[in-house]
């Protein structure tokens, strides 16, 4: 058996070397027995995730899950909070089965952290597994499933294994409640017999035949391959019809999966992560910026106010698992958070009039001196929302959720405000940059542009979670009969590329940043305006004329699409059955950005008018490649320079900034179009 958990880093990288030979290594050479170990944590991962919400039907692993495994010697770190955790779990004080699980709410964040440490903290996976068993019966499933995300992104050792998608695991957070409600009441025999018997009504549900999944197209390009047919062999695909949705002109991105996800993830990648840095608040910022700039510029194509936002609610239409409604904020939490923010805004406020500033530990520092600045940024902003906790987090609303945040209309409110004051410090007391960034004897000439078109893709979705888990056992075992998927329509994009010509009158090597922003101008505009960051590349330019061309599907950070749980399912059965060699690199990464929500949807009839901003600067060899695209911020983040991430929108541009940083030769201002077409709308 492999034990990975070493804590020399040397160890570890050996482990994982010997971990990753054996998994490659071909069945028919080794007799595939790493391989099979490999799937048989993979599958015994999916059974155990199936329907979490639910009671555990596997006697196997209730048996083996019966008591939490306490012999101290088992881990490599017998912590506080796993002390703490045993004490509660022995007074029968756990958070109980049947509660909505927030970790925003104190009680849960504590029990989360004992859990998550008797799953990290393991030698070897017998304990580790034992330890799954054990809570997946007896833990309230939302904690359950939080401590095993964050074990999955935090343990190297296990990072190799395919978590399903957050979306799929626990489909009512992602799902208006029609739907969630159809599927939770499907019954399969019903649905045969209804089949037989003729009716002429369309059925809501129908079964796809022959068997398709769309997108065609994913990461690993498993659906596209022979093998899907061979795998999907014993699954009926059934379809759920797409449920007219609201008449909210922002649905197609707010209820997006894909973004509503991302801010899931990229905050449980944060969360728990030793020694978080200076570094990760500067990105976790720079993200939020991103989501905000980008919910602008569609609220701008979608002709709604933007420039500054008001506090609005949406009536959430959604359920939790224990079907509970999500509610709007409760006043209790609205105080707390205006009341938090009013305190941020006063002590930013102040920190810039007298330069001064009280650090937690007592000190009072000059902020003017040396590297103070960051001190004050660090103690001022906060970023791990673990460490945001709220009482009336116990209660399901839209924002206080982080599957379910970016769904809510007051999440782009508050971050408005806090990202109004993160720049307002960061333009005071953020030390000038030296004006060498600025490169010299170059001039960005001209653009072109290939034309940028949105459309509504239809899309399958997997709600397999939501049906009862009667249908998936017969007689002690576990099948996959059926699958439910709702076909929705969703945001996307032609790919597009441009190609830039610049003049140089030296070799020299840049950093080209390109933002979208609006079609608005004007002297003092830019603070108002939203500039969403869609790519930044390195390039090397030699004398005289360059031609630069970038294509969309080269901008980093971005990814497409996952296979869903039913073909995850069904590949570990058929990799076992067949030793079919089960590709590794089928997953894409938690923490990247759906590549299809870049453009705002464009202008039906009349187009939507753009600009894009392109903005070159010199290049300093300080490029660095890190791990953050899969949540793993342990090598800090990747990016090509010393400027801050976000340059130069990381702050309140003044007019000489603006002069400075966004006209020139080294800037180029480039007028663009969207347009929306009609492709696949067709009844
Ligand atoms: C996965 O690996 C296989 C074999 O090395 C390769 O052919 C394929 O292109 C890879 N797919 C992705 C998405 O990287
Ligand atoms: C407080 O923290 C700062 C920064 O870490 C440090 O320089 C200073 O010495 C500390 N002051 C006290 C009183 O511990
Ligand atoms: C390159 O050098 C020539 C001659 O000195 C000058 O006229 C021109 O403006 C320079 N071009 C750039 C882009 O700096
Ligand atoms: C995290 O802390 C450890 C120990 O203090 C240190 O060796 C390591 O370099 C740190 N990692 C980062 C990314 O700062």
């Amino acid at each position: 058996m492999l034990s990975c958990l070493t804590k020399t880093s040397a160890m570890k990288l050996l482990c994982l070397l010997s971990l990753s030979f054996l998994l490659y290594l071909k069945p028919v050479s080794a007799g595939g027995i790493a391989n099979r170990y490999y799937l048989e944590k993979q599958r015994f991962l999916l059974e155990i995730l199936h329907h979490v919400h639910e009671p555990l039907l596997n006697d196997q692993w209730r048996s083996l899950g019966e008591h939490l495994v306490s012999d101290k010697s088992q881990y490599v770190v017998y912590n506080e909070q796993m002390t703490d955790f045993f004490e509660t779990f022995a007074h029968g004080r756990l958070v109980p089965r049947e509660v909505y699980y927030n970790p925003q709410y104190p009680e849960h964040y504590q029990q989360s952290l004992g859990l998550y440490y008797f799953f990290y903290h393991t030698r070897d996976w017998i304990t580790l597994w034992q330890n799954i068993c054990w809570a997946r019966v007896h833990v309230n499933p939302g904690m359950f499933l939080q401590a095993l995300s964050q074990v999955l992104l935090k343990r190297e050792d296990y990072q190799a294994l395919v978590m399903p998608k957050i979306y799929e695991l626990w489909p009512e957070a992602f799902h208006n409640e029609v739907t969630v409600r159809s599927a939770r009441n499907f019954n399969f025999a019903n649905w045969i017999r209804q089949q037989d018997t003729f009716t002429s009504q369309p059925l809501e549900v129908q079964l796809i035949l022959p068997q398709e999944l769309q997108p065609i197209r994913l990461e690993g390009d498993l659906r596209s391959s022979p093998k899907w047919f061979e795998a999907m062999a014993d699954v009926h695909i059934l379809r759920l019809k797409e449920h007219q949705r609201g008449l909210h002109r922002l649905q197609h991105l707010i209820e997006d999966i894909g973004w509503q996800s991302y801010w899931y993830y990229i905050n449980m990648g944060i969360a728990q992560t030793e020694n978080s840095s200076q570094e990760l608040q500067e990105w976790w910022y720079n993200q939020l910026g991103q989501l905000l700039a980008r919910y602008k510029l569609e609220r701008y194509g979608q002709q709604l106010s933007y420039k500054r936002l008001t506090l609005q609610a949406l009536t959430p239409h959604l359920l939790t698992w224990l079907n509970q409604r999500f509610q709007l904020v409760t006043p209790s939490t609205t105080k707390k958070v205006t009341q938090a923010l009013q305190n941020l805004e006063t002590n930013v406020a102040d920190a810039i009039s007298t330069r001064r500033f009280m650090l937690s530990n007592g000190s009072n520092i000059d902020l003017a001196a040396a590297d103070n600045w960051l001190l004050g940024l660090r103690e001022l902003f906060p970023f791990d929302l673990t460490q945001l906790q709220l009482e009336s987090a116990n209660e399901p609303q839209l924002l206080l959720d982080l599957r379910t945040s970016l769904r809510s209309p007051e999440f782009y409110y508050y971050a408005e405000r806090l990202l109004r004051s993160y720049r307002r410090y960061r333009q005071v007391l953020q030390p000038t940059p030296k004006t060498s960034f600025r490169p010299t004897e170059l001039r960005i000439d001209s653009m072109d542009i290939t034309p940028l078109i949105t459309y509504d893709e239809p899309v399958d979705v997997d709600l397999s979670n939501l049906l009862h888990a009667r249908h998936f056992h017969f007689d002690g075992h576990f099948m996959w009969p059926f699958t439910l998927q709702q076909r929705q329509f969703r945001l996307q994009h032609e790919p597009f590329s441009f190609s830039l010509q610049i003049t140089s009158n030296k070799t020299q090597s840049i950093v080209l940043r390109s933002f979208l922003t609006t079609a608005e101008s004007g002297s003092g505009a830019v603070n108002r305006e939203p500039f969403y960051q869609l790519d930044s590349f390195l390039t090397v330019l030699y004398e005289g004329v360059n031609r630069i061309t970038r294509d969309s599907r080269q901008i980093s950070g971005l990814i497409g699409d996952h296979i869903s749980l039913t073909e995850l399912h069904q590949y570990v059965r058929l990799a076992e059955q067949e030793e079919f060699d089960f590709p590794l690199n089928i997953s894409t990464p938690n923490c990247g950005f759906p590549r299809r929500l870049i453009l705002p949807r464009g202008g039906q009839g009349q187009a939507l008018r753009l600009r894009l901003l392109i903005v070159a600067t010199v290049y300093d060899f300080k490029a660095r490649q890190a791990n953050e695209l899969n949540c793993d911020f342990s090598k800090g983040v990747s990016r090509w320079d010393e400027l801050p991430l976000g340059y130069p929108f990381e702050r309140y541009l003044e007019a000489e900034d603006e002069a400075l940083h966004l006209w020139g030769d080294h800037t180029f201002w480039q007028p663009v179009e969207i347009n929306h077409v009609d492709r696949f709308r067709h009844e």
